[in-house]
Formats: structure tokens, C-alpha cells, sequence
């Protein structure tokens, strides 16, 4: 079975931004190594990520990894549920994690796409990362 599932977190004010970028690396390398699909995105101090994949190995990394991880408080999940599709599989290499503003406007335009192409529950993802690409 197939889950996604989209959080927010608060970046602790302790990290560098080298190693939020080292964090960002190692998100990337880990997930496409596991065939988890998404995106991670930071703004202004806050995290907000969604993964998709194999439901035992997302579920294992959210409550096993992520939800304990020091480096970030205040997590709020989005919402989490089985999906049809990895719908993040055609971005890039699967899994991105936006640091670069040019990065910005090409998740926009794939997010336009899946806008149109996909079900609801995409469409409100894509309206969710609008709002908080948009906020400062
Ligand atoms: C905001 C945030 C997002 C993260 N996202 C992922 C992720 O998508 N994949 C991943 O493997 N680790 C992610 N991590 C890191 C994990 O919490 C954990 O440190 C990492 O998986 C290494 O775990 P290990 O040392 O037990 O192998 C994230 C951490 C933070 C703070």
C-alpha cells in the first residue's frame, strides 16, 4: 500500500544554515535511496514536508525519525492517508528538498501541473505549498 503523508515543523534556532543544508542533502540521498518521493521545503524558519512511498517504510521514518528529531519542534501533521500514486515520482530525482529560489519556481510549475492533472487530495497539497511559499 501506498502513503503520503504532509507535516509542519519549526526549525530549532540552534541550526546552522550549513547544516540545515547538510540536513537537506541527507533527506534527498536517504529517500531516493528508499523510493520515497516528495518534497521537503523551508521557509523562514519553518519546515514543510510531504513524503509518499511504501506505507510500512513512511510510517516508519515519520513516527520512528522525524517526529523524534531534535533539530525541529511543533510538528503538525497535515494529514497522512493511503494514496493511488507516488505523485512525486516525475520531479526531479523524486525527492527534492528546495533551497534554491530557482528551485521555487520549478516546484510551482509542477504543482500548476498536478493541479490540473490530479485528485483532490493533490490539489489541496499543491494550495498548501503555495501558502507557505508565499508566507514569510
Ligand atoms: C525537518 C526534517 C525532515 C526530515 N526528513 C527526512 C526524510 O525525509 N528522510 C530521512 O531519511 N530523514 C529525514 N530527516 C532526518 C531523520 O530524522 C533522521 O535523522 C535520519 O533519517 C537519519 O536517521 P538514522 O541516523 O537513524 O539513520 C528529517 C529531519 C528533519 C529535522
Amino acid at each position: 500500500m501506498l502513503y503520503g503523508i504532509c507535516y509542519v515543523s519549526t526549525l530549532r534556532s540552534s541550526l546552522k544554515p550549513d547544516e540545515l543544508k547538510e540536513l537537506f542533502v541527507l533527506c534527498a540521498t536517504k529517500n531516493i535511496s528508499e523510493n520515497i518521493s516528495g518534497v521537503l521545503l523551508h521557509n523562514s524558519g519553518n519546515f514543510l514536508q510531504y513524503f509518499e512511498g511504501d506505507e510500512v517504510k513512511i510510517k516508519e521514518l515519520y513516527y520512528g525519525k522525524i517526529k523524534k528529531d531534535i533539530r525541529h519542534k511543533n510538528i503538525i501533521t497535515l494529514f497522512e492517508k493511503e494514496i493511488d500514486d507516488q505523485y512525486f515520482t516525475g520531479y526531479k530525482a523524486g525527492f527534492t528538498s528546495i533551497i534554491e529560489d530557482n528551485q521555487i519556481a520549478s516546484l510551482r510549475s509542477y504543482l500548476n501541473l498536478l493541479h490540473y492533472l490530479d485528485s483532490s487530495e493533490m490539489q489541496a497539497l499543491s494550495k498548501t505549498v503555495y501558502s507557505f511559499l508565499s508566507a514569510e
